[in-house]
């Protein structure tokens, strides 16, 4: 979607729930935080003030949007133009990685999180708010259906992706999975495997 209309999008979302969902994820992330595909900086009013936070996108128009946001809520930030699959940072390098709405877009989910599980310390924390695949077979299969059209309309966001599993294939321990909307959102703590 088309960083100037974003917001516009997702403001009944965002009122309904997301605002919530948002706040309890990235309320308890710590240290060095690294947010991917950071958008308009929807989470930014959110973090704890003392962590020192880190964000990519590769879409400049969201970049600036977010800048702005940052600037307006007076967070201190690195913003960085890159793609989850070749984060441009050392091996270990944060505490917390956080990805809103994201792992349905990127281009290669399993390279991006190779690379997640690559710049998080040891005993760092991966934290998630996802749409996802439905286990509900009629509403699988309508995810499945409404994915082609939905990717060019929506910048390569695929309805029926199923991240949880894409996660948990990938090297992370899944410590909780809170599920809303009969799963179809889910918001999730993982940790990198050894
Ligand atoms: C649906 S928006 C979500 C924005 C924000 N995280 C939120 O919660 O509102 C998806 C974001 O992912 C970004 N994105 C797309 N492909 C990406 C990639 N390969 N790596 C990192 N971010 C990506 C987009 O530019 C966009 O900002």
């Amino acid at each position: 979607m088309n960083a100037a209309f974003y917001d516009a999008a997702m403001w009944p979302i965002e009122k309904l729930f997301m605002h919530e969902l948002r706040r309890r994820l990235v309320s308890t992330a710590r240290g060095r935080v690294l947010e991917i595909g950071i958008g308009t900086g929807a989470n930014l009013p959110y973090y704890p003030s003392d962590v020192e936070l880190t964000a990519i996108d590769p879409d400049e128009g969201f970049l600036a949007r977010a800048r702005r946001r940052a600037h307006a809520v007076g967070r201190p930030i690195t913003l960085i133009a890159a793609r989850a699959e070749a984060l441009p940072f050392p091996d270990c390098s944060f505490d917390t990685v956080v990805a809103t709405l994201v792992f349905c877009t990127v281009e290669d989910s399993r390279q991006a999180l190779r690379e997640v599980h690559r710049v998080l310390k040891p005993n760092g924390q991966f934290k998630l708010i996802e749409h996802v695949r439905v286990r509900n077979i009629v509403g699988a299969k309508a995810q499945d259906l409404l994915t082609p059209l939905w990717r060019h309309i929506a910048n390569n966001c695929h309805l029926n992706r199923d991240t949880l599993k894409i996660v948990q294939a990938n090297g992370f321990q899944i410590e909780s999975v809170r599920e809303h909307l009969r799963g179809l959102v889910i918001e999730v703590e993982a940790r990198p495997g050894q």
